[in-house]
C-alpha cells in the first residue's frame, strides 16, 4: 500500500468508490466526458424520440430491441401484470396516510413478495417475471397511493392504455392528451437505467447474496429515496417555489453557494459536460412551458443553470428538468422520486438479472482507522 495521501490508505483512493470499477455490465455506456449514454448499445437520444417505456423494458431485459409482434405481446403481458392484489391495497389503505409515497412503495413492494409462493425460486425464468410483474405494478402501486392518500377513488389500470398513458390516467382520472402522455414516455425512457448508480448498485449487492428480488427492490427504493438521487427532482422544485421569481434567482443562488449549500438537480458523480437526458429533457420542459404560456419556472430554471455554469463548472442533471416537465403534467410533487422508481425499476430488473446470472457475493474492504488494542474494562468497573 502507498502512503501517497499521508493516511496509509492505497493511492488514488477517494471517497465514495468514487471511480472504482465495482463489476463488469452490458447493460448500460456513461460516457461522462463527453455526454453520451448508451442502452445496450443504443444511443439515448435515439431511444428517447423513438422507442416507448415498454420498448426499452424489453431491450433492457432481453438484451436486445423487440421485433413488432414480439412488442405486441409484451405490451399484452405488462399490460395484464398492473393490477395488484387485494391484500396490498387493503395495507396501502391503512399506511398511505402515514407514508410518504416512497415509503409505501417500499412497503407495498415488500408486501407483494408475501404473496409470492416462489419468492425463493433461483431461476433467471422467474427472476425476468418478478422484474416484470414489478415493472408493470410500480405505477400502480404510486398512483393508489396518490388517490388513496387525497382520498379520492381508486382507478383501476385501463389495459387499452400505454404504460406511461396508464399511469397519468391512474393518478388524475382522465386519459391524458397525446403530448402529455408522450411526454411521461419520454421521462420513463431517459429515467429507466444508468449504470452502477446508488440504487442500482445497491440492487446488485443484495442479488450477490442470492437474496430475493423484492428484497433487492425495496433495497432500490430505499437508496433512491435520498435527495442526493432520486430525491433531487422534487428538491428541484422545492427550491424553484423557494426562489419565487427570475428576479431573485441569481441572489438566491450566490448566497446558497456562499454558505455551501447545494443547488438541487446540478452535478452529477459522472458527467463533466451536459448530461444527455437533462439536454432532452430540457428541450421537453421549454416546449411545454410554451404550449402551456407558463414560463416562470422554466425561465428560473435557465438562470440557475446559467450561474451555476459560470460559478462552478456545473451542469444540470436529469432531475433539474424533470421537475418541470412533471409540474407542466400537473402531477403532484410529492410523486416526482416514486416516478423516478416506476422508470428505474426496469434497469434495476436489468442488472438483478445480470448479477444473478454471473454471481459473486459483493464484499468490499474498508480503510480501518479506529484505535486497536484497548484495554478492556469489565462492565461493573467502567465509569
Ligand atoms: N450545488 C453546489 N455545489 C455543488 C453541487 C451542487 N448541486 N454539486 C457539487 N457541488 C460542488 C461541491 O460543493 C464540491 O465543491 P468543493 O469541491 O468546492 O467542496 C464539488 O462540487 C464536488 O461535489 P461532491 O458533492 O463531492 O460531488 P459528488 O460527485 O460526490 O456528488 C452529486 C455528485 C450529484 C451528489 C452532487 O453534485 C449533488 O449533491 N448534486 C445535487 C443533488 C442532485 O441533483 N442529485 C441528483 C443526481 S442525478
Amino acid at each position: 500500500m502507498s502512503n501517497s495521501n499521508g493516511k496509509g490508505l492505497p493511492a488514488g483512493f477517494k471517497k465514495g468508490l468514487e471511480d472504482v470499477v465495482a463489476g463488469e455490465s452490458k447493460i448500460c455506456k456513461i460516457d461522462g466526458q463527453n455526454g453520451k449514454l448508451y442502452y445496450r448499445g443504443y444511443r439515448i437520444e435515439d431511444l428517447a424520440e423513438n422507442c416507448s417505456f415498454e420498448e426499452v423494458v424489453y431491450l433492457l431485459l432481453e438484451g436486445r430491441l423487440p421485433n413488432k409482434k414480439e412488442l405486441i405481446a409484451f405490451n399484452g403481458e405488462l399490460a395484464g401484470m398492473r393490477e395488484l392484489p387485494k391484500y396490498v391495497v387493503e395495507i396501502m389503505q391503512e399506511v398511505a396516510h402515514k407514508t410518504t409515497p416512497m415509503e409505501a412503495l417500499r412497503t407495498a413492494v415488500s408486501a407483494l413478495a408475501g404473496g409470492d409462493k416462489d419468492v425463493e425460486d433461483i431461476t433467471s425464468d422467474y427472476h425476468k417475471a418478478i422484474g416484470k410483474s414489478l415493472t408493470a405494478k410500480f405505477a400502480t402501486v404510486v398512483a393508489y397511493y396518490h388517490r388513496i392518500n387525497n382520498k379520492l377513488k381508486i382507478i383501476p389500470p385501463d389495459r387499452s392504455l400505454s404504460h406511461a398513458a396508464n399511469f397519468l390516467y391512474m393518478v388524475s382520472g382522465n386519459r391524458p392528451t397525446d403530448i402529455a402522455a408522450k411526454a411521461i414516455d419520454q421521462d420513463f425512457v431517459l429515467h429507466a437505467e444508468h449504470g452502477f448508480n446508488a440504487s442500482t448498485f445497491g440492487v446488485r449487492i443484495t442479488v450477490s447474496t442470492l437474496s430475493d428480488m423484492y428484497s433487492a427492490m425495496t433495497t432500490g427504493i430505499g437508496i433512491l429515496k435520498g435527495p442526493l438521487h432520486g430525491g433531487a427532482s422534487e428538491a428541484v422544485m422545492g427550491q424553484l417555489k423557494q426562489i419565487g421569481s427570475v428576479e431573485k434567482t441569481e441572489a438566491y443562488v450566490k448566497d446558497a453557494l456562499a454558505r455551501h449549500d447545494k443547488m438541487m438537480g446540478i452535478g452529477h458523480r459522472i458527467y463533466k459536460t451536459y448530461d444527455p437526458r437533462a439536454r432532452i429533457l430540457k428541450n421537453t420542459a421549454k416546449k411545454f412551458s410554451e404550449s402551456r404560456g407558463d414560463m416562470k419556472w422554466y425561465d428560473m430554471a435557465e438562470k440557475i443553470e446559467e450561474i451555476m455554469l459560470r460559478e462552478k463548472k456545473l451542469y444540470p442533471n436529469v432531475d433539474f428538468f424533470s421537475s418541470i416537465v412533471y409540474q407542466n403534467l400537473g402531477l403532484p410533487l410529492e410523486l416526482d422520486s416514486p416516478i423516478f422508481a416506476v422508470a428505474r425499476i426496469a434497469g434495476w430488473s436489468a442488472h438483478a438479472l445480470e448479477q444473478y446470472d454471473d454471481n459473486r457475493l459483493i464484499r468490499p474492504i474498508e480503510y480501518y482507522t479506529g484505535p486497536l488494542d484497548l484495554k478492556f474494562v469489565p462492565l461493573d468497573k467502567r465509569k
